[in-house]
């Protein structure tokens, strides 16, 4: 049986408790992270650890933790879940009290961590990358909060799937944001380009580590407003998330992007982003 975290000890998943009252269940009151461990060494800890603090400070809430300690309980959760290349799912809620809308003041937090084996990226998925549709982004304006609420982004996650297709892209005023779980990029004219950072979407750390190896590797890229125009003329369109890595998206609408295959810069970036996890694995980076 798995070992998770819950509050301040490690226990098998089946022997953990959460009360019915605690304020992530009632209102969907909380924040979360999932961080990638490669080789059983913690991926860009750093950066998720800030995301977690910023979310954390945007719902009124601070970390229950310094970093060293946050990166203490998680290596003893991976070490009990067996090493190796794991994701772990780390959640904040408000806490326990009765329901009411105001937010209580003085509670303890209820922190919550589990981790499981990464499936690695289908070989079939990088060769021939996925589908979506576009869809209303029909979510808040805190999209920038990793906030556990996410009923918006399930509920597109499957309409896409209703629709054939493996994503949904968002469109916000004529703009993409990002997809359900995922942030965006196209290549255009050999140029990589990506919306900026807002409180439309999620600041990812995939989305910033992309960004970092085009400029170490000399690809062009620049961040800026994607209009639904330039998503349909687009050569390439790629997807991120600590999940998935980089996708290529070959069909849009039913329609072809690009020549319909993931392109030479798709899979040039793919091999930087491998080379770069291998460094983190050797622990020559992090
Ligand atoms: N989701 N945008 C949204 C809405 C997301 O939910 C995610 C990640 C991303 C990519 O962020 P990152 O590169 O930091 O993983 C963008 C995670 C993986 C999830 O909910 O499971």
């Amino acid at each position: 049986m798995a070992q998770i975290f819950l509050n301040d000890r490690f226990l098998p998943a089946d022997q953990a408790c959460i009360s019915p009252l605690d304020r992530g269940f009632v209102f969907g009151d909380g924040v979360y992270e999932v961080i990638p461990a490669y080789g059983g060494r913690l991926f860009r800890l750093e950066e998720h650890l800030r995301r977690l603090t910023d979310s954390l400070t945007a719902i009124r809430m601070t970390a229950p933790f310094a970093a060293d300690r946050w990166q203490q309980i998680l290596n003893e959760l991976l070490h009990r879940n067996g090493g190796g290349d794991q994701a772990v799912y780390l959640q904040i809620t408000r806490g326990v009290a009765p329901r009411d809308h105001l937010i209580p003041a003085g509670i303890p937090p209820t922190i919550f961590a589990m981790s499981n084996p990464i499936k690695p990226v289908a070989e079939q998925l990088r060769a021939q990358g996925i589908s979506a549709v576009v869809l209303d982004d029909i979510r808040w304006q805190y999209c920038h909060i990793k906030a556990i609420t996410l009923l918006p982004n399930v509920l597109l996650r499957q309409q896409a799937l209703e629709l054939g297709a493996d994503e949904a892209l968002l469109m916000r005023d004529g703009l993409i944001t990002e997809g359900t779980a995922c942030n965006v990029f196209i290549v255009k004219d050999g140029q990589l380009l990506t919306p900026p950072k807002s409180q439309w979407l999620l600041p990812g750390i995939t989305r910033d580590l992309i960004l970092e190896l085009a400029q170490t590797h000399d690809i062009p890229h620049r961040q800026c407003d994607i209009a639904s125009s330039d998503l349909r003329t687009a050569d390439e369109i790629w997807v991120t998330s600590s999940t998935r890595e980089i996708v290529a998206v070959t069909r849009l609408d039913n329609q072809t992007v690009g020549n319909g295959q993931p392109s030479p810069l798709y899979h040039r970036m793919s091999m930087i982003f491998q080379d770069y996890k291998q460094a983190c694995r050797d622990g020559r980076a992090s």
